[in-house]
């Protein structure tokens, strides 16, 4: 679970510290995935002479911040030195394997003179049987990491080519057939100046092209290699043909191009709109400029091209503007988030919504055994939030699965059920497991997302894109409340012909129409909600109770603060108050209670005098004018009132305002809470 991003400039000069600047911003758009340690490698000052050691590797313990005062310090680095065409790399690291430290972060490398770097992000399960085939062949390891024994076999297979003319992307082909596990590669040789290959499985990878041309093409071919290897001269002879059809420019037509290689599109997207997805098992190399795709193999109805796509993401969407931390703007920024959610999908006239990915499978999903959601973190308590609405929606039993448990007990799933997977990122590795579990038993797969391209997005049958914009912060806010909405618009959308289901549906989708504002309301209790923490921020605990549709809201807002706080926190469902919990009451510990005016009333204000009898101080989110739950609470933060199954939208908004205000008193790094990541590419 790192970041990588890697950029290649061609025929367009550069000084140093421009490249560094670039890997370095790249770097920092990054960070989110992880910020243990970073490192880069550029060509060193003797830069193009072949067995010179000329690639030049910087790594430094924490945040990039440090790697980017490192870098300044290697003088001999001529700074404003012009560079024609250079391939740089640099990745930002969250630990799998190895402590936190310089030698085992990124680039690793193949030996003492640098032949070999690699970037990787993901795990290579098999790495400890490489290891010992290496360690027996001579090589020696300097490093604690799964990763290390990637460029160590690339030089392997180099040391023992057959031909001097071996390509760069043959040698990584050969190297990615002996790996297990997932990935996301780039390499970067002094054997190959100038050159990038790089290349995926499981973990994403995407390329940027930036030309002052237009590109001539929508499309790149790839270039299959029919299941075994080619003559390698034959292959290097491939690579230097001036075969227009990859389609985009290069030096041998006299035009200029750059590339950026990148985890994310949060990356690219302020150097260029136009992107190019890899699958699984691609390799794509770039030798003279011209980039090219290549595969093993071609399988039945795999389209021969990858597109060139352009992103519709504003660079503005992914930056702080005004607000201390990332999680702060995108707790603000929801009322628009879940407006794009609904964007062009609820027709308010009519009353009807229609999700475009689902619309060609709703038969099939109405015909179904049941509805399984699957999710892990946040995404899991999207799918608790509104189990209680689908079924009632969709008079389908839902069963809501956390998915490493859900794969844990090898869950019977059948054909005709129909799975959800739920995942900000797309890119989770339980959740992306499951998701081929249930694929394997023939479920129909449906993906709630928020990011285009994601693995789990491409790998599922249908989907729907949650459209929330890119959240950085580690702690999900905005996803959740449109991951919420999406499952919402799901089951009303299956409940269109119920005629017995009508007024209900009305009054969910004027609940709907209203939300944006009426969260803008609960944002406006947040100076009152930082008062609250101010006297809270001291604590070691605090208990989130409720039940009914607000459990999700408790083990959500627990989550948060246990996250980013550091404080113990449960989210207690009341119900099972006398079954243990109550125990932990007392006058001293911090108690929330979620009281709304919903079927579960009677029973929640049941649940608050047990707690005050025990002379437990609740604060206790309410309805506006509630007068019983005022009598009896310590404290109330008044939320205005709507539909019972959208209340947890509301209900969540002031738990997430409360945990960033209890973690900025306590002196945390609100984005980027230890020992956690954004994106959690490994089991
Ligand atoms: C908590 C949080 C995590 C994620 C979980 C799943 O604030 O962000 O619990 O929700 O890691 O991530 P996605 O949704 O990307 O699959």
């Amino acid at each position: 679970m790192c970041g990588i991003f890697a950029y290649l400039n061609h025929c367009v000069p550069k000084t140093r510290r421009e490249i560094f600047e670039t890997l370095v911003k790249g770097l920092q758009r990054l960070e989110y995935r992880g910020y243990d340690s970073a490192g880069i490698a550029v060509d060193g000052p003797k830069n193009g002479l072949k067995d010179e050691k000329n690639i030049c590797i910087i790594k430094k313990r924490g945040k990039v911040k440090s790697l980017d005062e490192e870098l300044y310090k290697k003088d001999q680095m001529k700074l404003d030195e012009e560079i024609e065409t250079h391939f740089g790399i640099a990745h930002t690291r969250w630990a799998t394997h190895g402590e936190p430290n310089a030698v085992n972060s990124h680039p690793h490398r193949s030996d003492k003179n640098n032949e070999f770097v690699v970037i990787h992000n993901g795990i290579i399960t098999n790495y400890k049987e490489l290891k010992k085939y290496l360690v027996l062949k001579g090589y020696e390891f300097e490093s604690e990491t799964d990763t290390e024994v990637i460029p160590k076999l690339i030089k392997y297979i180099y040391d023992n080519r057959e031909s001097e003319d071996v390509s760069f992307s043959m040698l990584v082909e050969r190297v990615i057939q002996q790996l297990e596990g997932a990935f996301a590669l780039a390499f970067k040789s002094s054997h190959y100046p100038g050159e990038a290959v790089v290349t995926r499985r499981g973990s994403p990878l995407l390329i940027g092209v930036r030309s002052e041309y237009e590109l001539s093409t929508q499309h790149i071919p790839i270039q299959y290699n029919n299941g075994h290897l080619k003559d390698e001269v034959q292959m290097k002879n491939n690579r230097n043909r001036s075969d227009s059809s990859c389609g985009l420019h290069s030096v041998g037509d006299g035009k200029a191009v750059e590339y950026f290689f990148a985890s994310d599109a949060s990356a690219i997207i302020e150097h260029t709109n136009k992107v190019i997805y890899l699958e699984d098992d691609d390799i794509a190399a770039v030798a003279e400029g011209k980039l090219s795709l290549h595969r093993m193999i071609r399988q039945a109805g795999e389209e021969p091209v990858r597109a060139i796509q352009t992103l519709q993401m504003e660079l503005q969407q992914i930056m702080k503007g005004n607000y201390q931390a990332f999680m702060q703007k995108e707790i603000f920024e929801q009322p628009e988030s879940i407006f794009n959610t609904m964007r062009g999908r609820i027709c308010f006239e009519n009353n009807t919504v229609m999700l475009g990915g689902l619309k060609d499978h709703l038969k099939e999903i109405k015909r179904c055994r049941r509805l399984i959601v699957i999710g892990c973190g946040t995404s899991f308590h999207a799918g608790v939030a509104t189990r209680q609405i689908l079924e009632e929606l969709t008079e389908l039993p839902v069963m809501v699965e956390l998915a490493s448990d859900f794969l844990d007990r090898i869950t019977p799933v059948f054909r005709d059920d129909v799975c959800f997977f739920i995942s900000q990122s797309g890119e989770t590795a339980d959740t992306l497991m499951a998701l081929r579990y249930c694929k394997e038993r023939g479920a129909l797969t449906v993906g709630v997302t928020n990011t285009v391209g994601s693995s789990i997005s491409r790998e599922t049958d249908c989907g729907v894109h949650i459209n929330a914009g890119p959240e950085i912060g580690v702690a999900s806010t905005k996803a959740y409340t449109s991951q919420f909405v999406a499952l919402i618009m799901f089951g009303l959308m299956m409940s269109e012909d119920r005629i017995s289901l009508q007024k209900r549906r009305l009054e969910i989708i004027n609940g709907l129409r209203i939300l944006p504002e009426l969260i803008k309301k609960v944002l406006e209790l947040d100076s009152k909600i930082k008062t609250i923490a101010d006297e809270l921020y001291q604590q070691r605990s605090l208990l989130v109770m409720g039940r009914g549709f607000h459990y999700a809201t408790c083990l959500e807002g627990a989550l948060k603060i246990k996250e980013i706080t550091y404080m113990h926190s449960e989210g207690i469902l009341s119900g099972e108050l006398k079954h243990g919990p109550l125990a932990l009451v007392d006058n001293d510990m911090p108690v929330i209670m979620v009281i709304m005016r919903d079927s579960c009333y009677i029973k929640c204000h049941n649940a608050l005098q047990q707690v005050t009898a025990r002379q437990g101080r609740p604060i206790v989110l309410c309805c506006e004018d509630d007068p019983d739950v005022k009598k009896s609470a310590y404290k109330t933060i008044e939320l205005p009132q709507t539909v019972d199954c959208l209340q947890g939208i509301l209900s969540v908004i002031p738990l997430q305002l409360m945990s960033f205000h209890l973690a900025v008193l306590r002196g945390y790094d609100v984005d980027y809470p230890r020992n956690l990541a954004k994106s959690v590419t490994v089991e």
